[in-house]
């Protein structure tokens, strides 16, 4: 598929998990693509290079999202490199499962300033960078930001707020044909589900168990589609959406 051939794509947090099946499905459809990463260079790296081996364009840039100086560099970085990007996936989140007693300022402030702080100030450095023909951004959401499970109360308040962002951005943007959605993953295994012991807790078993499609944990491959969909010119007449690629969980 070449439907995004000309296309320059940022995508945060594509060292590992959805935000790397994400870049892999944009590089695979024709965008050349920024894999942003935060630590892990190795990840990043390995990222790039499957793109590159498939005949692909990417390029790894570190940036800290939550740190406007390094998202003002990665943007320069990406426009030296690969040209005016016009389209932007802010996936890049953190999430900490905790009861109210335990939540913390560091642990408040890490999960907002990464999942919130962190897509503003991408996309304010995407509306200077992006053409005057318009562009399109997807946030990486999550199903539970509207039926939270216990323990998840900031980590889905995050959440919430990007639905928010989203739903307001699409009309404060439209304007300029910049396109704004979300694409709100269900119970997906990757390396932070399994780093927190997610994957195989009574939570996410129960999860499984009441998704109507396959009954089991989605993959990033599952969510990527929604996004290379989201971001090409198929969606021209979408903005403001929230789809849930989550085999049916909500
Ligand atoms: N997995 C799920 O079940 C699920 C469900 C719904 C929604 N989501 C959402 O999907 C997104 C990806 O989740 P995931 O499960 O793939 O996570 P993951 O496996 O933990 O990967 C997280 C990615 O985000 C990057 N990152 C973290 N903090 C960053 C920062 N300050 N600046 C730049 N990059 C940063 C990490 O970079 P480094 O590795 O370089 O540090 C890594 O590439 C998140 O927004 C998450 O909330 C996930």
């Amino acid at each position: 598929m070449n439907n995004l051939k000309g296309k320059v794509a940022i995508v945060t947090g594509a060292s590992k998990g959805i935000g790397a099946g994400i870049a892999r499905a944009l590089a695979s459809s024709g965008a050349a693509v920024a894999v942003n990463y935060a630590t892990d260079k190795a990840g990043a790296e390995g990222v790039v290079e499957a793109i590159r081996s498939a005949g692909g364009t990417a390029i790894a840039v570190q940036g800290d999202v939550a740190k406007a100086q390094d998202v003002q560099r990665l943007f320069a970085e990406i426009v030296k490199t690969l040209g005016t990007p016009n389209v932007l996936v802010n996936n890049a989140g953190v999430f900490q499962f905790e009861p109210i007693d335990a939540v913390t300022e560091e642990t408040f402030h890490w999960q907002f300033n990464t999942n919130i702080l962190g897509p503003v100030l991408l996309t304010q450095e995407a509306l200077k960078a992006f053409p005057a023909s318009g562009g399109s951004i997807v946030n990486i959401g999550t199903v539970i930001s509207n039926n939270p499970f216990a323990n998840a109360s900031i980590y889905a308040a995050t959440k919430a707020a990007m639905d928010a962002i989203s739903i307001s951005l699409s009309k404060e943007l439209g304007a300029r044909n910049i396109r704004v959605n979300t694409v709100a993953p269900g119970h997906t295994e990757t390396e932070g589900t399994r780093r927190i012991g997610f994957v195989g807790s009574d939570a996410a078993r129960q999860m499984v168990s009441q998704t109507p499609l396959g009954g089991r944990f989605g993959s990033p491959d599952d969510i990527a589609p929604t996004v290379v969909f989201l971001a090409s010119d198929d969606a021209a007449w979408l903005t403001g959406e929230r789809i849930c690629a989550s085999g049916g969980w909500r």
